[in-house]
């Protein structure tokens, strides 16, 4: 037996998992401590009513001889593909609905989606990103290439002349930057991977945030993306899932000739039974015109806490960009603090727990994440003790 050696490249732990380890040691060292959690994107808003009506409409059914359903279809059912399908189309995007896999979240995905590809691709990965790219990639021994993303460049990293690449991560809206390509930067990437011949994995989790115009929700705005990227996306940050998990993935036939969605339909048949039919039923309520509506008023609550977070930061002087079309404000540490430096200070300092940028990709030395998914109360409160905490440097 020979393990897979890969894993001893990795990181200790998950940075996360990092994180939460470190703040319980914090907890455990000052019980009296009243910290507020703004570190790891996890929603605090409940499913809305339409969500919770269809979910347990769909308990009902499966309580019920005549209505219960067991194994479902892998690629997920076609209730909720047409569904994803129209959501698209409203955009003027036609999907075929073939072209749509129903899965549990997008983190899962990102990692399985991999198993299409040789190990011996060359990944561009921009940095900073979502860790899991990364520790996917290396998990196969795949080598990773940075895209160095900057203050110069808005943090948004366009293709380099002369640099070669097979698979290519966008994540837009950028987590944990917050910042979001334009058509026109897409449609650069999209000419960059169709003359490299590489696939583009696009993680469309934090779309329903864009607010500007002119700013893209998905690849497929831009002219060609069919022929040279995947897309993925969820249902945690829209409409609440990250503790219900249900996402989907987006395969077109048009991408190698058919080959990929083939094989992926192949890869999700062997290895996955599809989910749950009652979380299928609440996400496609999330696609209701009530639906729609309520998880607006959600995504409304958080854009307000990026402000009260962004306005402490204004006030304070410090440095930061994100929050107007992401649910992440993303800043510079103050007084040349470094990203882990920073973490412990805010924590000992302001009991507010955040996500060091280092933890992103070496790009993110010397920043710091913020996330407007917490409660309302808790963010005015922690924007206003880490405004205090600054004025104290
Ligand atoms: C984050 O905090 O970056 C995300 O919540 C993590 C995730 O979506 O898995």
């Amino acid at each position: 037996m020979r393990i897979n050696r890969h894993y001893g490249e990795l990181q200790d732990s998950y940075l996360f998992s990092t994180i939460a380890h470190k703040v319980a040691a914090y907890q455990q060292a000052h019980p009296e401590a009243p910290v507020i959690r703004l570190g790891i994107g996890d929603v605090t808003r409940p499913l809305c009513p339409a969500v919770t009506e269809a979910l347990s409409a769909a308990v009902r059914e499966m309580g019920e001889k005549a209505t219960f359903r067991g194994y479902g279809p892998e690629q997920g059912y076609d209730f909720l593909r047409e569904a994803v399908r129209e959501y698209y189309g409203e955009r003027g995007i036609a999907l075929d609905l073939h072209e749509i896999f129903i899965r549990d979240g997008a983190k899962s995905d990102l990692g399985n989606i991999l198993d299409l590809f040789d190990t011996d691709n060359t990944v561009l990965v921009p940095d900073p990103v979502y860790p899991v790219y990364v520790d996917t990639n290396r998990m196969a021994g795949r080598q990773v290439r940075y895209l160095d993303a900057s203050r110069e460049n808005g943090f948004l990293p366009m293709p380099e002349e002369g640099v070669r690449a097979d698979l290519i991560y966008l994540c837009s809206p950028n987590n944990p930057t917050g910042a979001v390509y334009s058509w026109e930067q897409l449609k650069a990437w999209v000419e960059y991977a169709l003359e490299q011949n590489a696939v583009i994995l696009f993680d469309a989790a934090y779309e329903c945030f864009v607010s500007e115009p002119g700013l893209a929700r998905s690849i497929f705005e831009v002219e060609g993306a069919k022929e040279v990227a995947i897309e993925v996306c969820s249902f945690s940050k829209i409409a609440g899932f990250t503790g219900t998990r249900c996402g989907y993935t987006v395969v077109p036939q048009a991408l190698a000739g058919g080959k990929l969605n083939k094989m992926w339909l192949r890869r999700q048949t062997t290895k996955f039974n599809g989910v749950a039919y009652v979380v299928q039923r609440g996400a496609e309520a999330v696609f209701t015109d009530e639906g729609m509506k309520e998880i607006q008023q959600n995504l409304d609550y958080y854009r307000a806490n990026a402000a009260v977070i962004a306005a402490a930061l204004d006030e304070a002087g410090v440095w930061y960009c994100g929050g107007k079309n992401s649910p992440y404000i993303w800043l510079r540490c103050p007084n040349e603090m470094g990203s882990w430096e920073f973490f412990d200070w805010l924590l000992e300092h302001a009991h507010v727990v955040g996500t060091p940028g280092e933890g992103f990709g070496p790009c993110g030395k010397g920043y710091f994440r913020l996330t407007a998914f917490g409660d309302a109360e808790r963010t005015k409160e922690a924007a206003a003790r880490i405004k205090a905490a600054l004025a104290t440097l």
